[in-house]
């Protein structure tokens, strides 16, 4: 089962397959997300979810900690390095 990445604001997406870790793929395929440390620490890769948020395992404790401090006004919020799909989701960049 395959899972796709959609960008707002752009034409691409990328493809995750089931035991793939998005964070590896979207960094091949030059996604428009930049990663840091991505063990869910540094925020570089935080995206805002528009649409698919439930096709998102929910976050750790770890990493709600990190997004209420890195993006508060964002409530879909997730760190891309951190997510494992079960569907398709749509996202922002929204990390610097
Ligand atoms: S790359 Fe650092 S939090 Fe995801």
């Amino acid at each position: 089962m395959q899972h796709n990445i959609h960008f707002q604001n752009e034409q691409k997406k990328v493809t995750v397959g089931e035991n793939e870790n998005p964070s590896e793929v979207m960094n091949v395929t030059n996604s428009p997300v930049l990663f840091g440390c991505r063990t869910g620490i540094c925020g570089t890769c935080l995206v805002n979810v528009l649409e698919g948020a439930d096709n998102i395992v929910p976050s750790s404790e770890d990493e709600k900690e990190i997004l209420e401090i890195m993006a508060p006004d964002y409530p879909n919020a997730r760190l891309m390095c951190q997510v494992k799909l079960q569907g398709d989701i749509k996202v922002e960049y929204i990390g610097k």
